[in-house]
């Protein structure tokens, strides 16, 4: 039955309406029984459901759940139909422990490896992610269970996160920052949109009317609720006016009253209170139609968990060592092989249903294979000689060693960044000593985010990246180690040679309050490429035990509108012996620009499952915006008529194929020439050079007779990109008026002109 909302709102009072606005509790909405309001119920994400049993409680155990791999490893699937698959089972998780909103995904950016939150973040590309984020919400909402895209916006760090001040400029937020968030609203309506903590550009999220209001609900057509992230509003009445709907946690009476005193003393225009209330009451009644309880499937859900992590992680090395052939004897060393490391801490910390113990996986699929085990490394970040000589002592007698190395909890979590992007130097010397005795050393990495592998990675013969893996990791780490499962993800993140290449150092955390994002639109790949820097590994890379060729590539057409967009279709082939999958990329790459632009831009990918010899035809649709950058004159997205190469490849670092376009750009630009506006600019814009019409020979000729006799090589060179002002001023002598009665002219008529 359709409530009827207006009649509801004007039921209600100024302090109903003002308590539904706030929290009821760490995790609810306010209900009103008499009106039928029911309360609404959320719990956090993002990649498993993390429900505390008495809402109230904080630090509690919460109720077992399945722990999927988290955003880094899923991301690194490149597999939507598996986030489909993921998603799903999050929500038939939630109908079972009667929870109405999910807390997820994170589509924030990957603006450095160091980024404490990273393993909830799924990409540093803005494509992937919001690919990545459409799937995962339409999947939960299409079961009735809502989600919150978090954390909006610009939550790249943790140090100081809550009143840090991300200083970017309007074309780096737009092209970088936001188009995850973006995409992810116009194509999905998450319910909510979870502010971040931060400042961005000097004013607090939870209160950033240009991003909440002009941005996300005006521009973007938002329909849900903005919610705070847990405790980020400092003033309610700005936070309201500012966009934000929905303050938690509750309960907060001190809130209420403000809001309730802000009306009544005329600052706060109740049309704002109610407007809020009616975004709030939809979500409520809309999660209200999704009848709760019953189970979820454990097992199923276990076994899901096992495939996302198989797919997920990634294959950075191998010399043939993967798949292992049949070892009679196997050291494994680390304490991850014991006590898995799956997931990362702070509110995304689950209770996970079961845990696959990775040494156990392993003997499972070993056969008569004997196994033995050593610790290797401590949990603390102290130094054990005598834990590496046991390992050293096993791997030696061994037929192959196998490292489990998890980076530790005070490493990397939410609340704090990483301070360097190494192991632990007891982790590193640990590798170091095996791989010197054992030569068949393969080390499986948990963690949540780039590390460095320079002082032992030639040393080693193989390397699996797998992630925080989710509660099943151990099963999948075992499948791929002994073939079982062949390995298909691809990196979602660079992985940077040394710390000092990443693009964000030297803007780092920040001082005086405020980080300021230097490295502009470039960041991960699209800054090495600025650079031509070397990396350890590039974004897009990942090994598989099979073998793939591209070839045929074509474009729907060579000449194209911007509007319509294009097709790419290229055909890939298993050139292996192994049935395997690959993740095809295209990457655009625009010629010549007005502004700078990143040398290629990821804009579309797929992964296809090939037999051995096997071809399939991969077809690509890049729209509008997969050729268009934003121009912040203009304050829109533009296109500009030129050649473009749609760079296809395996890998950003490995294009196999290359298709060279030219688009038509049927974009229309206002005319924004103004006293400031240079020579260049007059004759680029199509209105100024009509006006400027014959003028311009004029001044050539004038100036370049006046600064003539060689004194200077090019003069109009010299003097284009000067304010047309300047350039006329200094014609003065040979032109029929002055300068500011001929620009006054000038600006008049341009404006004038259709
Ligand atoms: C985190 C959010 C989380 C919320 C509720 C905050 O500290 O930033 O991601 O959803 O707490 O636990």
């Amino acid at each position: 039955m359709a409530v009827d909302l207006e009649n509801l709102v004007s039921q209600m009072t100024l302090s109903e309406k003002a308590a539904l606005c706030t929290g009821a509790s760490r995790w609810t909405t306010t209900p009103l029984q008499h009106l039928g309001i029911p309360e609404l119920l959320c719990a956090d994400g993002p990649h498993g459901l993390r429900r505390l049993p008495d809402i109230n409680a904080v630090g509690s155990a919460s109720l077992p759940a399945t722990a999927f791999p988290t955003a880094s490893c899923l991301a690194s699937s490149w597999d939507v139909e598996l986030v489909d698959q993921v998603a799903q089972a999050l929500a038939e998780e939630c109908i079972a422990q009667h929870v109405d909103m999910l807390l997820g995904p994170g589509v924030n950016m990957k603006r450095s490896p160091l980024g404490g939150r990273n393993f909830e973040y799924f990409s540093e590309d803005p494509f992937l992610s919001g690919e990545m984020a459409v799937h995962y919400i339409n999947s939960l909402q299409a079961r009735g269970i809502g989600t919150s895209l978090k954390h909006f916006a610009a939550n790249n760090q943790e140090y100081q996160r809550f009143n840090i001040s991300a200083e970017i400029d309007e074309r780096t937020l737009r092209e970088i920052y936001l188009p995850a968030f973006e995409r992810a609203v116009k194509e999905a309506q998450p319910w909510s949109v979870m502010c971040s903590y931060n400042k961005v550009n000097g004013l607090l999220a939870s209160q950033h009317g240009y991003l909440l209001n002009d941005i996300l609900k005006q521009e973007w057509g938002f329909e849900g609720l903005v919610v705070s992230d847990w405790g980020a509003v400092r003033e309610r009445v700005a936070a309201l006016r500012g966009g934000l709907d929905w303050e938690m946690p509750g309960p907060m009476p001190r809130r209420v009253n403000a809001l309730v005193a802000a009306v009544r003393s005329g600052e706060l225009d109740e049309a704002l209170l109610n407007e809020s209330v009616r975004r709030i009451l939809r979500i409520v009644f809309k999660a209200h139609e999704t009848p709760k309880g019953g189970d979820f499937d454990v097992e199923a859900h276990h076994r899901l968990a096992q495939k996302a992590a198989s797919e997920g992680m990634v294959l950075l090395k191998n010399n043939g060592i993967l798949p292992l052939k049949t070892p009679q004897h196997i050291a494994v060393i680390g304490r991850a092989a014991e006590q898995a490391h799956f997931q990362g801490r702070g509110s995304s910390f689950i209770n996970p249903t079961r845990v696959a113990v990775p040494f156990n996986e392993l003997q499972a699929r070993a056969g008569a294979a004997e196994l033995t085990y050593a610790e290797g490394y401590p949990t603390d970040n102290s130094f054990n000689q005598e834990l590496i000589d046991q390992a050293v002592a096993q791997a030696k007698t061994a037929d192959v060693a196998i490292l489990y190395i998890a980076l530790p909890g005070f490493k990397e979590s939410e609340g704090y960044d990483r301070q360097d992007l190494d192991l632990t130097a007891q982790q590193v010397a640990l590798i170091q000593a095996v791989s010197q005795v054992q030569p068949n050393s393969v080390v499986v990495l948990n963690n949540g985010a780039p590390v460095l592998m320079g002082a032992w990675l030639d040393g080693v013969a193989a390397v699996l990246e797998a992630y925080m893996m989710g509660q099943a990791g151990g099963a999948a780490v075992a499948d791929i180690l002994f073939g079982r499962a062949n390995p298909s993800g691809k990196l979602a993140e660079t992985f940077p040679l040394k710390l000092e290449d990443v693009p964000a150092q030297g803007n780092w955390p920040g001082n005086l309050g405020a980080v300021h994002y230097g490295e502009r639109l470039y960041i991960g790949y699209r800054y090495y490429d600025l650079k031509h820097m070397p990396v350890l590994f590039p974004f897009g890379y990942g090994l598989s035990y099979t073998t793939f060729a591209y070839s045929s590539a074509r474009a729907s057409a060579s000449i194209f509108k911007d509007v319509d967009g294009l097709t790419v279709s290229v055909d890939v082939t298993n050139t292996g012996a192994l049935a395997g999958k690959e993740i095809v990329q295209v990457y655009v790459h625009d010629l010549a620009a007005s502004l700078d632009r990143p040398y290629k831009e990821l804009k579309g990918f797929a992964k296809l499952e090939l037999q051995p010899g096997e071809t399939k035809t991969v077809s690509i649709r890049l729209n509008f915006r997969a050729f268009a950058f934003y121009n912040p004159r203009y304050r829109q997205w533009i296109t500009e008529n030129g050649q473009f190469d749609i760079l296809i490849g395996a890998s950003s670092a490995d294009i196999r194929q290359t298709l060279s376009v030219t688009l038509q750009s049927s974009v229309e630009l206002p005319c924004i020439l103004d006293r400031e506006s240079s020579l260049v600019e007059w004759l680029e814009d199509p209105r100024g050079r009509q006006v400027l019409g014959g003028l311009y020979d004029e001044i050539e000729v004038g100036l370049g007779k006046y600064y003539g006799g060689g004194r200077i090589g090019n003069y109009m060179e010299m003097i284009k990109n000067n304010p047309l002002y300047t350039v006329l001023i200094r014609a003065e002598k040979f032109l029929s008026k002055n300068a500011d009665e001929l620009l006054a002219e000038f600006l008049e008529q341009v404006h004038k002109l259709p």
